[in-house]
């Protein structure tokens, strides 16, 4: 007689950082980290966003002052690096829906400026992570909502991040300003962290014209590799995101996804997928072990 004893066991790897850059300024970066941290949250995850703009949008789509952090993550950064980690747990804000935040503060620009006096100044975000992900093993995601430009919280991003999501409007110059993204990547990967990937494009503000169409089939077709000579697997495109007043609704009113009462189920969908994705990708193994007993 022969019994069969399976059991899945999904081993998950180390927590996933992941920087929302785009270079270009205005494209959604702000709008997908709030909505696919929601997402996470919603689906149980932990989730920690680090806004890294001096603007605060993140902060405030959150419902949060940009100055709210105390230290801010201007002062997480300048600290020095045996401090960092302990600042950094310091400076988290819970926010009701199960994301916690860290803000800007009211003068990153200043920060700014001392930290690009001193050393390492690009690896000061990474510095932090590495220890406070060891000590304090909070969290299943950190996202990082990026500036515009390539300046120094950008590379802080990309050097402290395991991946990279890239939003894209679908708009006739939009696919002209990835390779500049796509450059720096490659340069931090090539310097400071090689394990750096873009492992996907979220086409933005989509409508449903014949030129949006036709922008995002050339985005099915695009291979960041072109770009990215360190990089084993093409980038995923997610499902569009289409260009709804109830996305600009959300920041306006501090509210997610989830809690707006104009967000429906079909507003939500293309991030449940996002965020599946994501989970996807961050289970390392499926083992099923079948047992025989003789
Ligand atoms: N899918 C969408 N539909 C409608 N409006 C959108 C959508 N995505 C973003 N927006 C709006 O577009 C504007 C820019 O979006 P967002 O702030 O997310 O971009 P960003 O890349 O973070 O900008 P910045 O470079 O200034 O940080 C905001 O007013 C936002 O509400
Ligand atoms: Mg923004």
């Amino acid at each position: 007689m022969y019994s069969y004893n399976c059991a899945i066991v999904q081993l998950q790897v180390k927590i996933m950082i992941i920087a929302i850059a785009a270079i270009k300024g205005g494209v959604g970066k702000t709008t997908l980290t709030f909505c696919i941290a929601a997402t996470l949250a919603q689906m149980g995850k932990k989730v920690l966003c680090v806004d890294l703009d001096h603007q605060g949008d993140l902060s405030a789509a959150l419902g949060v002052e940009k100055d709210a952090s105390s230290p801010n993550i201007g002062q997480v950064l300048f600290a020095p690096k045996r401090e960092q980690s302990d600042l950094f747990a310091q400076a988290i804000i819970k926010v009701s829906g199960g994301v916690d935040l860290i803000t800007p503060g009211i003068n990153l620009g200043a920060y700014q400026s001392e930290i690009e006096k001193g050393l390492a100044s690009e690896s000061r975000l990474k510095d932090a992570l590495d220890q406070f992900n060891v000590t304090y093993k909070t969290y299943d995601y950190i996202l990082l909502d990026t500036p515009k430009g390539e300046g120094l919280f950008t590379k802080n991003a990309l050097v402290a991040s395991d991946s990279v999501i890239v939003p894209v409007q679908t708009e006739y110059f939009s696919l002209k300003n990835i390779p500049e993204l796509l450059n720096l990547v490659s340069e931090i990967a090539d310097r400071a962290n090689p394990n750096l990937v873009v492992s996907m494009i979220v086409p933005n503000r989509m409508k449903s014209t014949s030129l949006h169409k036709s922008i995002y089939e050339q985005l099915t077709e695009w291979d960041v590799r072109s770009y990215l000579s360190h990089q084993e697997a093409p980038a995923w495109v997610a499902p569009p995101i289409r260009d709804l007043t109830v996305y600009a609704e959300l920041s306006a009113q501090g509210q997610s996804l989830y809690t707006y009462s104009g967000s429906k189920a079909e507003h939500r969908a293309p991030f449940i997928e996002i965020a599946e994705h994501l989970e996807l990708s961050k289970t390392s193994e499926i083992k099923c072990e079948v047992e025989t007993v003789g």
